[in-house]
């Protein structure tokens, strides 16, 4: 009898674990959606790293409205493979890949002219290429300042008077809320790292810059009808953290089942692309489809300023 009892208080445990679980995954992975149905047809949307994870998952969903969409790649084998299941997956075949290396500033440039010569429209940018690393660039830069901030503020410097020419129109931003983690010393920001650990905090200081960008961009853009979002996706199982050792990786291991797979990840970015009547909240940070306040950092707006100016300098954007 005892034993009956103790089995059905180990169910009764089991069943009420798994409803916990069932409840934390739809809350975490399915709840918060991009409700809208709005048309994309005759827009032109550019995705930088749509061949993986998350820019992917956005590509699809903004295919299947009926966007022309250009993936920006930097490796062609892995672009031609996404555009055709981009392509299968939509049932649109205006579908294209470009190649960009935003490891490469020249990469930048001669994107940013093909792009202008090429396609007349530009309705919708989404900065999502993202890495998670240590390392030096072709530039000399450190990686994920690199690739997550300063190769997107050029192309998106180079890319703004198409943007303007085509408002009412947008850029999406991914951030993070490692945002939160970041910090901006501009004696050493830019400078590569050389261990994983310090890539990781460095990853943290380009998603804080991509806040401070979405932030001084929308106040540059004031009155052009050109609007700019940062986005925190969530925490998606992705290929983000590919540079890490798998036993590095045994607590995420445990968090995997937890997180969301790529389409739930692609929400924010899809709503900022296309939700309606959000224009107002231009420069705002976004999660889970709602505009939430980020990090004290991250409103800083001097430091916007700054970080602006110095992106400017490394670039020799300044007259
Ligand atoms: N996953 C998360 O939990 C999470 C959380 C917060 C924010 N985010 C942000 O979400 C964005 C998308 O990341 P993800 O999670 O989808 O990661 P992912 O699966 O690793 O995808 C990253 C994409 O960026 C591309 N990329 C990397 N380096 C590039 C370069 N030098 N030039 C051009 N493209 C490059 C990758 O191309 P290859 O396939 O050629 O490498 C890939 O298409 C990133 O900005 C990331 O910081 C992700």
């Amino acid at each position: 009898m005892e034993a009956l009892g103790a089995l059905g208080a180990l169910g009764a445990g089991a069943a009420l674990l798994l409803g916990l679980y069932a409840l934390l995954y739809y809350y975490l992975g399915v709840a918060t959606r991009c409700r809208n149905a709005v048309s994309l047809r005759g827009k032109t949307v550019l995705i930088t790293g749509g061949n993986a994870g998350i820019g992917k998952a956005t590509a699809v969903n903004l295919a299947r409205r009926g966007a022309r969409v250009v993936l920006a790649c930097r490796d062609k084998a892995r672009g031609e493979s996404a555009v055709y299941d981009i392509r299968r997956e939509s049932g649109n075949s205006e579908v294209i890949l470009m190649i960009l290396d935003l490891g490469s500033l020249n990469s930048v440039r001669a994107f940013a002219q093909s792009f202008l010569e090429s396609e007349p429209r530009l309705d919708i940018l989404i900065n999502n290429a993202g890495v998670l690393k240590d390392g030096q660039t072709s530039d000399g830069f450190d990686q994920a300042f690199q690739v997550n901030h300063l190769a997107h503020f050029l192309l998106t410097h180079l890319l703004l008077d198409r943007l303007k020419r085509c408002a009412p129109s947008r850029i999406v931003i991914l951030s993070s809320s490692a945002h939160m983690y970041g910090k901006i010393d501009f004696r050493t920001f830019n400078k590569p790292t050389k261990c994983l650990i310090k890539g990781g905090q460095s990853y943290a200081n380009s998603k804080l810059a991509n806040m401070l960008h979405a932030r001084e961009l929308a106040k540059r853009l004031e009155g052009t009808n050109v609007t700019c979002y940062a986005v925190h996706p969530g925490i998606v199982k992705t290929e983000i953290a590919r540079s890490y050792p798998w036993w590095s990786l045994w607590l995420v291991w445990f968090v995997r089942l937890f997180i969301r797979n790529s389409e739930a990840g692609a929400q924010t970015s899809i709503y900022c692309a296309t939700e309606e009547g959000i224009e107002r909240l231009s420069g705002r940070y976004f999660v889970d489809c709602r505009a939430k306040v980020p990090s004290p950092q991250a409103c800083d707006d001097q430091l916007a300023k700054k970080l602006w100016e110095f992106s400017e300098r490394l670039l020799g954007l300044t007259s």
